[in-house]
This record gives C-alpha cells, structure tokens and sequence, in this order.
C-alpha cells in the first residue's frame, strides 16, 4: 500500500453543457468516483463568454473558436476539481482522445459522443494547465481537503 500524502495531485475537469443537456452529468462523475479519486471542488454554473475565452485561450486563433465560445456559453456546466495519484493523465484516459473516431469503448467520449465539437468534457492537460485552470474556475476557499475514511483500501 501506498503512503497516503496530503497533497496529492489534482486535476481540473469540466462537464460541457451538451452532456448537461444529455443528463449524462451522473454518469461522468461516477467513471471518477467509482475509480477512486476525491472530489474536492464542483459547481453548476453558466460560463460568460470572458471565461470560456480565457480557459481556451490557447485556440483562439483557430478557427472553431467562435463556435466553440458560443458552445460553451450555450447552457449550464459542471466545473469540478479531483485529486488522487497521477488524476492528471488518469482523468484524461478516462475521458478518451479528443477525435471519438479514434476513442475507445469504455472511454466517456468513446461511449456517449461521436463528434470533436461537443465532447462532453473537458480534462486538463498536465499539472501545470490544471493548477492554471483550477483557480480560473474557482477561489481558493472552493477547493475542500477532505480525507476519505477508506482510501487504504483503494490504493
Ligand atoms: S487536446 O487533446 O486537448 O490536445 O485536443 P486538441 O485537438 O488540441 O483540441 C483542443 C480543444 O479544442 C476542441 N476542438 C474543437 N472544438 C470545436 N470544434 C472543433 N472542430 C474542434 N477541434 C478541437 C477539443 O475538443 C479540445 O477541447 P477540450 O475541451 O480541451 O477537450
């Protein structure tokens, strides 16, 4: 068994509104749960266009970016922090690449989605993006430590 640190390492994911619209919200926050990561932020919110462009900022000159900020401000998301060993790269493989031709079953994109735009969710990128993205979304006092009566027995 491991030893138990008390920061682990956290990640920033985002319900997109499509999978909001879909009622696909309980499903996705189970593939996390079920695995065993902790959930330490989550909300239900409307995003302005300003902080839709600000998260993607990298795309901005592509030229799916005014449909993409028009998407992501359409309707209600779930942004939400989770932690737990190597969550950055383990949300991502649990979330599936970002073309669903190539995305595997089992994956969240690979079983609910078929097209690159509305993907259903967003997962960042590495530590770095993540620590970004997470205080982006939320304040500092958002984020809840907790410490699961369990964890020996998950990992
Ligand atoms: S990745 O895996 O994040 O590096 O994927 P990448 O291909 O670089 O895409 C970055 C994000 O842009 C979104 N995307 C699109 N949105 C709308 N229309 C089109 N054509 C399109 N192509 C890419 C893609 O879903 C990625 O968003 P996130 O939310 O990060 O998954």
């Amino acid at each position: 068994l491991r030893k138990i640190c008390d920061h682990e390492e956290r990640t920033f994911l985002l319900i997109k509104p499509d999978a909001v619209q879909r009622g696909l919200v309980g499903q996705i926050i189970k593939k996390f749960e079920q695995k065993g990561f902790k959930l330490i932020g989550m909300k239900f919110m409307l995003a302005s266009k300003e902080l839709v462009k600000n998260h993607y900022s990298y795309l901005s000159n592509e030229p799916f970016f005014p449909g993409l900020l028009k998407y992501m401000s359409s309707g209600p998301v779930v942004p939400m922090v989770w932690e737990g060993p190597n969550v950055v790269k383990n949300a991502r493989i649990i979330i599936g690449i970002t073309n669903p031709e190539d995305c595997i079953p089992g994956t969240i994109r690979g079983d609910f989605s078929i097209q690159t735009g509305p993907n259903l969710i967003h997962g960042a990128d590495g530590v770095e993006e993540a620590n970004k993205e997470m205080y982006l979304w939320f304040t500092q006092k958002e984020l809840i430590s907790w410490k699961p009566a369990i964890t020996t027995w998950v990992y």
